[in-house]
């Protein structure tokens, strides 16, 4: 990138620092993301039915693959790995057994309500526990990974995804969607990292430069289905998405 592109960029991070400047005082005081992962959780069950929308025929699509994987019983045994609020329910098989992992506790309301609204599952149980470390998960035991809007958000995409592929038995996949950075040469590539910053402290974490598909493509899984589309999304921001899916 030219240098006057990146300096622009630091100069306009430093005006939108300016004007959002009590939230990075609270942040530096160590007293604003904590409240950010009490107050996300709420956001997040908004924010999903909206995303569901603009989302809906990516989704269906993506998750039509799911029974593919299903063990010799014939049901499908998925882990959620940042499973938020629920969001991706309504799309699994009548029976799929669930499992949910997800850092933040403060979830777990909104994520029951969701199981309370989706019968057709078998719910099993909720780990408080980041991706990178799924110790309370055995190697090998599920046909099925899911993840929506996490690969933003994990401090290391790559020990996260070690820990897909180690929980994942042979031949099981990881279903993924997910917003990242756009094309470097775009105007919307420059926004977003001059945004990004900001961003992160808004929404607990969420990154939007990251090109998550490179991590994916050396991830070592055996076969990678990868599609890239810029969504329908109102905020260009979060427009350019990957989803697809990986056999380990
Ligand atoms: C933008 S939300 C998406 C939630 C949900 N998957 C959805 O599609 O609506 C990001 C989620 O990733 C979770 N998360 C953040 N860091 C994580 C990590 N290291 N491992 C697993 N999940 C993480 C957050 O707690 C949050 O639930
Ligand atoms: C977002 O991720 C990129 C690439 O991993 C990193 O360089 C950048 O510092 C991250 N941004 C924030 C605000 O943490």
């Amino acid at each position: 990138m030219p240098a006057k592109m990146t300096l622009a960029i630091q100069v306009l991070r430093l005006v939108v620092g300016m004007l959002l400047f009590p939230m990075f005082l609270l942040n530096l005081l160590g007293l604003w993301r904590e409240r950010c992962r009490k107050w996300f959780p709420s956001f997040m069950w908004r924010a999903t039915r909206i995303y569901n929308k603009y989302t809906l025929r990516t989704k269906r699509e993506l998750f039509s693959n799911l029974q593919e994987f299903s063990g010799p019983s014939g049901k499908l045994s998925l882990l959620e790995v940042g499973c938020g609020t629920g969001a991706n329910f309504k799309f699994y098989p009548p029976g799929c057994r669930v499992t949910c992992v997800d850092p933040n506790p403060n979830f777990e309301k909104f994520l029951f309500k969701s199981v309370a609204e989706n019968r057709h599952l078998q719910f099993e149980r909720f780990v408080v526990a980041a991706g990178e470390d799924m110790s309370q998960v055995d190697e090998g035991s599920v046909d099925v990974v899911v993840c929506t809007l996490v690969l933003c958000s994990v401090q290391s995409q790559e020990k996260f995804l070690r820990e897909v592929r180690r929980v994942l038995r042979p031949g099981g996949a990881y279903f993924f969607l997910e917003h990242v950075a756009d094309e470097r040469s775009t105007w919307n590539f420059f926004w977003q990292q001059v945004l990004d910053p900001a961003w992160n402290l808004l929404f607990a974490g969420c990154n939007i430069t990251r090109e998550s598909w490179k991590s994916l493509e050396q991830a070592g899984f055996s076969k990678l289905r990868l599609q890239h589309i810029q969504g329908t999304l109102p905020c260009p921001l979060l427009k350019p998405h990957i989803y697809g899916y990986a056999v380990k």
